[in-house]
């Protein structure tokens, strides 16, 4: 384990390499004990740096270098400098070709960075810098090379062996098989993949837009060959999709997944071999929920949209992250959209963003989503660069407007393709396109933190006008960045008192009323609508147009009408979801406000039958906000007594609805064969939904109708949903008997496995610590296996909140312990899982104190590079 430096990598010191790599040749002999890597790289002077120093840095970190030459001549080690990061060589030519060998042990990598063996195959992962725990190299992402690698295996245990790009030849010779692999698109080494195992392979096909056929293959172990349909056929509509709506074709003839058990993240995009977390992309109707199938279809096109939003055009360095996440996942997000159900799509994605990154943003890792400084880049692969980033790019794409954006991403790609970008470029293509200066939008990528938007209104009865004023507000951040007004886009509709849409006018140049979006750009700003009869109710920031947090003066009468009448979707889930809010506060302190509960009581009725709103809004529509929620509008709440309110409210919204909850479950059609699309999904989802307020207000019925549902299902939507009720709601006797059956039918599905460990989480009777423990001795869990590690620990401190936020603090003390085991095995899950804990300060004083007390401790110890920042700067 590296000892924690104290020193941070800071976005103003980016200069290039004087040197670059060209060109790669790599050679693995995969040994049982051992590997060996044999490089050759052509390396020459890089024309972008003025530099004139003649020192050749390569990464290395945790090899063996057993030899280094260059041009032929063997270095001895007077002729370098080598510590445990760094081999410095000074050099006093243009151009030379350097070789070296390395001995690595992949089956010792319990980090799952580099080369590394997952249930007897070998995989790689090298973003962000796993390439120099496999050779000495300029392990950054603005050195492009174009590779060639060479594997040399035993052909009994590792037939099938993979990297990027085309195979070139492949032969066996004295029972080892040696594949020759090259990929003629210049990478940086975190694109590097290898692969070699005992694999079965799936096999489709694509033809691209302009006629080109593309072999699809996916590589699975032999159990899983009939779990590979879903991701193909999510492969093919991700490709057409890119092309339809991005112009992207694909560039390589081939294109492969592989799925490998043991991965520290979703996936990775690896130039031509995709490799995948198993849980990702592994699914059938009997073992996959459809949240999986959705999961797995958005994945999917993630990574295969990066082969033109992060491979053809890279970026310059880590802090420009989010150049490539964020837009990949509005890329994916517009994908799953368009695929499923868009209202759907936008309000989980709200509702994630709110969950997660909110509270990141608001405590000590609170960054930008263009970072100015990292310690360890691993942890930088937030919510932040991701989901925030990909609310940035929605925010230019509002701003410009369908087509100026598709513009815009044509010229950056054009622009880019082939080299190592910035942000700035992205917005630098938007500018050029759309003729809007876009200096101040840049500060969504330089500032940290979540603005407060207030919104106030008045109505001018004699003028007929309508005033809005907005007042825009950023509270300072752990990362001190500075805090200048942001560029809002606030898209907005006026309605009637009956609800219907009105015609406004507005002479503002802030105001586009083609796309109704108001600009807020200043601290303080307002803007006047004319010609209005009556004063009208308003709709703000449909589809969530911003990533802030809103603060408005609409009446509960006002946000009861929108719920029954906005012409937006979205809005309609808002504002019920700011009444639950409310009333869920309101029962933390005092009672819930009655004529409140009625007013909304009523509204969901109306909802609940009307034929025009899908089955999935409507599920949506009886789900209560997540607890982490209420902390954002009530700072150091009780977070026990959100919890406590939060059920009652649940409980009592059960009781009132129960007649018409009960008739729409009888009136549901049933899903006889599976399906994975909108409609059947939604009637899943509505129906299981339903199920557990059911439950809630009629009581053993219903958990017999859970049963029953358990034992009958063909697909494990319902399966689980059933057991997921069991376990939350039956008695001691029902859950145990429930898990057992479920273990019983599913032990050797990995996939389903994990479900079984999680789904026990659900469980919050003061019991969760005693069943967590007794998990992590379970004879199928394993440390060394991150999908389990986060569906018991991980699954326990974020969503069992009366286990985790226990009062005696053992729940605290309990995940204090695991962080620390795990860190001596995987620094970037250790560093992971204390997320829970880092957020102390959002707490209650007592709360909060319990919880730092266990970082206090985690900081005395010797702990990875990984843990030592966040707890680190968790206790500044
Ligand atoms: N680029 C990958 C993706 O978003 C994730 C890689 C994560 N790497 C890491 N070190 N956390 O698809
Ligand atoms: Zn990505």
């Amino acid at each position: 384990m590296s000892q924690a430096p104290a020193t941070a990598i800071l976005l103003e010191d980016y200069a290039p390499t004087p040197y670059v790599t060209k060109e790669t040749f790599l050679d693995f002999e995969l040994q049982s004990e051992y590997t060996l890597v044999h490089s050759r790289l052509t390396i020459v002077r890089n024309e972008k740096s003025n530099s004139d120093s003649n020192t050749l840095i390569l990464n290395g970190s945790e090899l063996e270098l057993l030899s280094v030459s260059i041009d032929g001549k063997v270095l001895t080690d007077s002729d370098y400098v080598l510590n445990s990061e760094t081999l410095s060589i000074n050099v006093d030519k243009d151009a030379f070709v350097l070789e070296c060998t390395t001995r690595i042990y992949p089956d010792k990598n319990t980090a799952l960075e580099g080369l590394y063996i997952s249930g007897g195959m070998y995989c790689t992962q090298c973003e962000a810098e796993g390439f120099r725990r496999i050779t000495y190299f300029q392990d950054r992402p603005d050195v492009l090379s174009v590779f060639t690698t060479r594997i040399n295996a035993d052909v009994e245990q590792y037939p099938v062996a993979l990297s990027n790009g085309n195979l070139v030849s492949q032969t066996i010779e004295n029972g080892r098989v040696i594949a020759e692999w090259h990929d003629p698109f210049p990478k940086p080494s975190y694109l590097f993949a290898l692969v070699a195992g005992d694999l079965v392979c799936q096999e489709d096909a694509f033809i691209t837009q302009s006629g080109r056929n593309i072999a699809l293959k996916m590589y699975v172990e032999q159990e899983n060959e009939h779990k590979c349909e879903h991701a193909l056929e999510s492969l093919k509509r991700s490709m057409k999709w890119d092309e339809e709506v991005y112009g992207r074709e694909y560039d390589l003839d081939l294109f492969m997944i592989v799925a490998v058990d043991h991965f520290n993240m979703g996936a990775m995009e690896n130039k031509g071999l995709n490799i995948f977390n198993s849980s990702c992309v592994l699914a059938t109707p009997e073992t996959a929920t459809d949240e999986a199938f959705a999961r797995i279809e958005g994945i999917v096109g993630h990574e295969y949209f990066h082969n033109w939003s992060g491979n053809r055009v890279t970026c310059r360095d880590w802090f420009q992250l989010s150049l490539k996440e964020g837009f990949t996942v509005f890329r994916d997000a517009e994908f799953s959209a368009d695929m499923g159900s868009r209202a759907v799509k936008r309000l989980e994605d709200v509702s994630f963003l709110r969950q997660h990154q909110f509270p990141e943003d608001a405590g000590p890792m609170a960054h930008a989503v263009r970072p100015s400084s990292y310690m360890e880049i691993s942890n930088f692969y937030t919510v932040t660069i991701y989901e925030k980033g990909s609310e940035v790019v929605r925010m230019l794409r509002t701003m410009l407007g369908e087509q100026l954006f598709r513009k815009g991403s044509d010229l950056y790609f054009d622009t880019f393709d082939g080299q190592a970008a910035t942000t700035d470029d992205f917005v630098w293509a938007m500018e050029q396109v759309s003729g809007q200066d876009l200096t101040q939008f840049k500060r969504w990528h330089s500032q940290a933190g979540t603005p407060r938007l207030s919104i106030s209104r008045e109505f001018n009865e004699s003028e007929k006008t309508l005033t809005i004023s907005a007042k825009q507000h950023t509270p300072p951040s752990a990362d001190h960045s500075p805090k200048e007004p942001f560029v809002i886009p606030v898209q907005l509709g006026l309605i009637d008192d009956q609800g219907r849409a009105l015609q406004e006018i507005t002479y503002d140049a802030s105001y586009s009323s083609d796309n109704q979006v108001w600009l807020v750009t200043q601290e303080e700003q307002s803007i006047t609508f004319s010609n209005l009869e009556t004063m009208p109710v308003v709709s703000l920031l449909r589809d969530f147009s911003a990533p802030v947090l809103l603060m408005d003066d609409l009446s509960d009468q006002e946000r009861v009408l929108l719920i029954g009448s906005d012409s937006n979707g979205f809005n309609r889930w808002e504002q019920c979801q700011i009444i639950y809010k409310k009333m869920i506060l309101q029962g933390v302190t005092d009672s819930v406000d009655d004529a409140l509960f009625s007013a909304l009581e009523s509204a969901l009725k109306q909802l609940l039958v009307d034929k025009k709103v899908e089955n999935a809004v409507k599920a949506e529509l009886l789900k209560l906000p997540a607890e982490v929620e209420l902390l954002q509008l009530s700072p150091k709440v009780d977070i026990l007594a959100v919890a406590a309110s939060r059920k009652r409210l649940m409980s009592r919204l059960a009781a009132a609805l129960s007649a018409t909850l009960t008739s729409l479950y009888q009136t549901l059609p049933v899903t006889e064969v599976y399906r994975f699309d909108s409609e059947s999904v939604g009637i899943r989802k509505l129906k299981n939904e339903l199920l557990e307020l059911l439950i809630l207000s009629d009581g053993d019925q219903y958990i017999e109708r859970a049963s029953a549902q358990f034992t009958q299902a063909n697909n494990m939507t319902d399966q689980l949903a059933a057991l997921r009720l069991l376990v939350k709601y039956g008695s001691e006797q029902v859950y145990q008997d429930a898990l057992d059956r479920f273990l019983d039918q599913w032990e050797s599905d990995a996939q389903v496995l994990e479900q079984w460990f999680r789904v026990q989480m659900v469980r919050t009777d003061d019991k969760a610590l005693d069943r967590v423990s007794a998990l992590l001795n379970h004879r199928l869990f394993e440390y060394q296996n991150p999908n389990k590690v986060r569906a018991v620990i991980g699954a326990f401190a974020m969503g069992n909140i009366e286990g985790f936020h226990a009062e005696d603090g053992s729940g605290y003390h309990f995940l204090g312990m695991q962080v620390e085991t795990l860190d001596a095995l995987n620094p970037q899950i250790a560093a992971r899982l204390v997320g829970p804990l880092v957020k102390w300060q959002s707490y209650d004083d007592a709360r909060g104190q319990k919880m730092k007390a266990v970082l206090t401790q985690l900081a005395g110890k010797e702990l990875s590079k990984d843990l030592y920042e966040v707890v680190n700067k968790s206790l500044v």
